[in-house]
């Protein structure tokens, strides 16, 4: 049986997980809230509206709906005016080379990411087309680590999640794969991610026999 293969988005095929920083940090200040790198390690794979709640809980502040809203709004278009002029040169090293190893060996792809704006991004960094299918924030309801992102873009390449490896820079996506009872394979830090199957620093270290290795192994 073919393995299936699931993608985080930020942080994992591009290096927009900098621009979220940013853009929090700016609403931070503004709140007078202390939010640092590590910090923010927390809000790595967490939607929009999570990460809002536990800044405010950070602060101890309690905002009206309209206000939270409104803080959300003003995050986003930060954000996007971060990502407005993003082009291939964002994507993280080897990317294209594993996305077009698996291409090559016709092997499903997903995206799984909480992102809202994950399509437009793909479209910017002319990725698009190696996804079989997208599965992203507008379209989960249970943030990472829940598992409901990856079990639905399981659902949708028709693999079952044990024949599934999901790649991941967050704590919270590790989790929510392995609770998936996927091969979680983690990109970055390997002491933030030591609950991942597999570390990897990124791309430039998986190799034609790591993924074959998992491509026989996985699939069985
Ligand atoms: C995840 C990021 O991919 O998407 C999080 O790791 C982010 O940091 C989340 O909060 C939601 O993204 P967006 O683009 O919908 O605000
Ligand atoms: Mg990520």
């Amino acid at each position: 049986k073919t393995p299936g293969f699931i993608f985080d988005l930020d942080g994992v095929i591009v290096d927009t997980a900098k621009y979220h920083y940013l853009a929090w940090k700016k609403l931070a200040d503004e709140l007078g809230i202390e939010f640092t790198k590590e910090d923010n390690e927390r809000f790595k794979g967490v939607s929009r509206k999570r990460c809002l709640e536990i800044l405010l809980e950070m602060g101890g502040i309690e905002a009206s709906k309209e206000q939270f809203n409104a803080w959300l709004l003003e995050k986003n278009e930060d954000y996007l005016a971060y990502i407005e002029t993003m082009d291939e040169t964002e994507i993280l090293p080897d990317v294209p080379k594993v996305l077009q190893y698996l291409r090559t060996n016709n092997i499903p792809m997903a995206l799984g990411s909480a992102s809202k704006n994950a399509r437009p991004i793909l479209e910017k960094v002319n990725l698009l087309s190696y996804f079989d299918t997208v599965v992203d924030g507008n379209e989960v309801s249970k943030a990472k680590p829940n598992p409901e992102v990856f079990l639905k873009a399981s659902e949708k390449l028709g693999t079952k999640p044990e024949h599934c490896v999901v790649f991941e820079d967050a704590l919270a996506g590790i989790e929510a794969a392995n609770s998936a009872g996927m091969t979680s394979i983690g990109i970055g830090d390997a002491e933030i991610l030591s609950n991942a199957k597999f570390n990897f620093i990124d791309f430039t270290e998986i190799d034609d026999d790591f993924l074959n290795t998992l491509l026989d192994g996985v699939g069985s």
